[in-house]
C-alpha cells in the first residue's frame, strides 16, 4: 500500500500535475498499519489515535448497505455512495492522486459487501475526473470472493493493484504492487534526471517467498481451486440463508468465501451488541470448544475459510458456527 501511495503520488509529478497529492478513500476502509495506509484508512477503532501523525485524506461513504452511512435503500438508492465518492472527485480532482478501495468486499472493516455496480461507478467516476484507482485485494485476492480478484466481476482494471496474504497461499510473507504500462513508462528517463522510484526493503523480491508464490499459483492450476471453489460457493451459500432465521442475526453478508455475520441486540431496530459484551468473541470462544477457529470482528462473526478447504470442513464450519451463534445469543443476558 506504501507503494501504491508514493507511486501514484510521483507519478503525478512526473506527469506535470504536482499539486495532485491527495487521496481518498472509503469510510470502513482498512489498508494495513503503516503511516500511509493509517492515512487512508478509515476504521476509527485503528486509526483515529495516530491522526496527529497522519497525511490528510478525503473520506467517502462506505457501501454499508445495512447500515447506509447516507441513509439510503438499496436499490432504489442508485448507488448514492458512488455518487457521494464522484461529488469529492467532481470538487477537488485537481488534487486528488487516487481513490483507494477495497474492492466488493471491506474486510477488517466488518465484512462489508458493495452492492452490484458500485465498482464500476466508482472506475468510470475515476476516468472522467482524471483520478487513478487504487486497488487494494490483500484481502479479496486468489479467489476469495469466487474470481482470482474481486475486480474481475465487474471488468474494471485498476491502476495499481496490490496484493499480499493469499499471494503465497499464506505460507510466507510476500506482497506485490503491480501498476500499468502507461504509469511504468512514466518513471523512464535519462540515468540524471532521477525519475526512479526510489522505494525498497531489505527483504524486497525474496526468492524464497516467490518460490512459495510460484507453488501457490501452481497449485491454483493443478487442483482447479478456482473452478472446484465455485460448487463449495453454492454449498456456502445455501447454508448460510438458515441463519437469518436467527433472533439476533441482523444481516448475513457474501461475497464467495468472504462471510460477515452481523450479530445485533435488536433486530428491529438494528441495536448492535455493547463492546462490553463481547458477543463476537463469546461465539468465536464457544465455537472453539467444538474444534472450529472463528475470528470475530466486533459483533460481525467472520468466515473466511481456505479456497482448497474439503467440503466436509466446510460444513463443519458453518454448522459449528451457526450452533454457537444460536446458543449464546439465545442465553445472553444484557
Ligand atoms: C485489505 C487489506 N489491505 C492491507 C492489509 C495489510 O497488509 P499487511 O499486513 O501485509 O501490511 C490487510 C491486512 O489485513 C488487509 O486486509
Amino acid at each position: 500500500m506504501e507503494v501504491a501511495l508514493k507511486m501514484a503520488f510521483q507519478y503525478w509529478k512526473h506527469k506535470g500535475e504536482p499539486n495532485k497529492t491527495k487521496f481518498v478513500y472509503l469510510q470502513n476502509g482498512y489498508h494495513g498499519d503503516t503511516l500511509g495506509a493509517v492515512s487512508v484508512g478509515g476504521i476509527d477503532l485503528f486509526h483515529s489515535t495516530f491522526k496527529p501523525l497522519l497525511f490528510e485524506s478525503y473520506e467517502a461513504p462506505s457501501y454499508y448497505c445495512y447500515r447506509c452511512p447516507l441513509n439510503k435503500t438499496y436499490p432504489s438508492c442508485d448507488l448514492a455512495c458512488a455518487g457521494g465518492l464522484d461529488q469529492i472527485l467532481a470538487e477537488h480532482n485537481d488534487e486528488i492522486a487516487a481513490v483507494i478501495m477495497e474492492p466488493y468486499v471491506q474486510a477488517a472493516g466488518g465484512m462489508i459487501v458493495s452492492p452490484e455496480g458500485y465498482l464500476a461507478r466508482v472506475r468510470e467516476s475515476c476516468d472522467r475526473h482524471n483520478v487513478l484507482l487504487i486497488l487494494d485485494e490483500v484481502a479479496t485476492g486468489f479467489g476469495r470472493t469466487g474470481s482470482m480478484f474481486a475486480c474481475e466481476h465487474e471488468d474494471v482494471t485498476p491502476d495499481m493493484l496490490v496484493l499480499g496474504k493469499g499471494l503465497t497461499g499464506g505460507y510466507l510473507p510476500l506482497s506485490a504492487t503491480i501498476t500499468t504500462q502507461e504509469i511504468y513508462d512514466a518513471f523512464l528517463g535519462d540515468y540524471e534526471e532521477f525519475k526512479t522510484f526510489f522505494h525498497g526493503h531489505s527483504y524486497a523480491g525474496n526468492p524464497v517467498s516467490c518460490a512459495a508464490s510460484m507453488g501457490n499459483l501452481e497449485a491454483f492450476e493443478n487442483y482447479n481451486t478456482l473452478s472446484e471453489l465455485q460448487d463449495k460457493i453454492e454449498f456456502l451459500e445455501e447454508e448460510l440463508k438458515e441463519f437469518s432465521g436467527l433472533k439476533h442475526v441482523g444481516n448475513v453478508r457474501n461475497k464467495g468465501f468472504m462471510v460477515g455475520v452481523e450479530l445485533v441486540e435488536d433486530k428491529e431496530t438494528k441495536e448492535p451488541y455493547a463492546p462490553e459484551a463481547k458477543m463476537g468473541w463469546r461465539v468465536a470462544d464457544r465455537a472453539m470448544e467444538d474444534g472450529v477457529l472463528l475470528r470475530p470482528l466486533g459483533n460481525v462473526v467472520v468466515l473466511m475459510p481456505p479456497v482448497g478447504i474439503p467440503k466436509e470442513d466446510l460444513k463443519k464450519l458453518v454448522r459449528v458456527t451457526y450452533n454457537s451463534i444460536k446458543e449464546v445469543t439465545d442465553n445472553y443476558q444484557s
